[in-house]
């Protein structure tokens, strides 16, 4: 059976082409034509690059340029026909510019290899996703900001073992996550610190013979520097795993903040009501309103997680330097940028529009004795105990308002007192939660 002829990029010793399965298992441009500006912007600097150091004309670097732009515009307009048969991004775009401009379109691929390409277009776009999360990031921290000042007064059951301990208040529970967010964001503020050294000039993986300016084209795209070893700069791949993992401990922060959700909006707790817009119903029964957008940024965790995992793996075990699992990098990173996206953006949506029901939860405090360590601890501070036998005291204490049925604030004096004849008055200062909440400043 006679075939096509090969591939006309790297087809030079090849008769026949490949067999439809290879075409297949060997395309990314599916995956991989999310990186077009990338591409075409990573080009445009190696074109002149290579004219400035007089290795193209400024004429050819010209034709280059324009002929890029050309194709910058058709693909915003929907104009470009991406082909598996041309493999991926780089190559798609390439074949493109020779039929724009013709055989000078073949001079731009001098000093360089698809192997240092990817990798620096793989590094901008990753970038760009960083400063994205970042920003998204930001802007679900505004929201838990305007809740922890808004209900800095509005007192919650806190729990340990999901058990009610201690009162809080539901800014304090707010600002936790506040945090948890403000560690992510400097975490992926790191990632990109490492990210940003340019690979490009390390050719496939030797470096080049050609006279390139490598710090000309790092700094035109705004790269902190050039990566210093060429084996090294075509094959790294921890910055993809360090933002899959910024991005999974992002997402199981917003797991933690989503199951909290889905509990407070049982009628059992009745903590919290979302908003119609971010519910759903049941189709068979109608009294439900279910936290559908809560559950899935919980669920959505694995596949965060999961990325992170295939990344890791892919890499083990790989030799130096360029080998063809490294197009396996870009899917989970796409996949780990949208997933991410769609959490912070539903997690801030969820609780600007959520109402709170402070009452529930002042109620909820007040029921289960979670002023019983504030007693204790006045035990020890105004009778001078051992923390160990105030503890047993309040003990005795929580048991006996447990079998009359009353709040700790409810017993009288006396009762009190037949416990540990030393107590005052004074203690009614801390057994409501509102004074408890107050005398704790650390
Ligand atoms: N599509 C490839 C990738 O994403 C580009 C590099 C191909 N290099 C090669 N020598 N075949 O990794």
């Amino acid at each position: 059976m006679t075939k096509d002829k090969a591939n006309q990029m790297w087809g030079g010793r090849f008769e026949e082409k490949p067999s439809d399965i290879m075409e297949q298992i060997n395309a990314s441009i599916g995956i991989d034509k999310r990186m077009w500006i990338q591409d075409i912007r990573g080009s445009i600097a190696h074109a002149t690059m290579l004219s400035q150091q007089e290795i193209i004309t400024k004429d050819e670097a010209v034709q280059i340029v324009n002929g890029l732009n050309t194709i910058a515009e058709e693909i915003k307009s929907g104009n470009f026909e991406f082909k598996a048969s041309l493999e991926d991004i780089h190559m798609n775009i390439e074949a493109r510019l020779k039929d724009l401009i013709g055989d000078v379109a073949g001079k731009l691929h001098t000093a360089r290899s698809r192997n240092d390409q990817v990798a620096t277009d793989f590094r901008m776009w990753t970038r760009d996703a960083a400063a994205s999360v970042i920003e998204q990031i930001k802007s679900l921290q505004a929201v838990l900001e305007a809740l922890t000042v808004k209900h800095k007064d509005h007192i919650m059951p806190g729990f340990t073992h999901l058990q009610a301990a201690q009162p809080i208040t539901l800014g304090v529970h707010m600002d936790a996550y506040w945090h948890m967010l403000e560690r992510d964001k400097t975490r992926m503020r790191d990632c990109m610190v490492r990210l940003n050294e340019c690979p490009l000039g390390s050719a496939a993986l030797a470096g080049t013979p050609y006279p390139i300016d490598r710090d000309f084209t790092a700094e035109k795209l705004d790269f902190d520097r050039p990566m210093l070893n060429t084996l090294d700069g075509v094959s790294a791949r921890d910055f993809a795993n360090e933002f899959l993992f910024v991005t999974a401990q992002c997402g199981l922060h917003l797991s933690r903040l989503a199951e909290e959700i889905i509990l407070w909006a049982t009628p059992q707790f009745g903590f919290i009501q979302l908003s119609d817009a971010w519910s759903t119903g049941s189709s068979i029964m109608p009294q439900k309103k279910n936290p559908d957008a809560a559950e899935l940024v919980r669920g959505k965790t694995g596949r965060l997680n999961g990325n992170l995992v295939q990344m890791m793996t892919v890499l083990k075990g790989l030799p130096l330097a360029y080998n063809k699992d490294l197009q396996e990098d870009k899917e989970p990173v796409f996949d780990s940028f949208d997933t991410i996206s769609l959490c912070l953006q539903a997690m801030k949506g969820m609780l600007e529009s959520a109402a709170f029901n402070t009452d529930a939860m002042l109620n909820s405090a007040e029921m289960g004795y979670t002023t019983a360590t504030a007693l204790a601890d006045w035990l020890v501070m105004e009778l001078g105990l051992a923390f160990r036998d105030a503890h047993h005291i309040t003990g005795a204490i929580v048991k006996m308002a447990e079998d009359k049925g009353c709040k700790l604030d409810e017993l009288a004096l006396k009762d009190l007192q037949s416990v540990e004849s030393k107590i005052t008055d004074d203690i009614f200062s801390v057994l409501s939660v509102k004074n408890a909440v107050k005398s704790r400043n650390s």
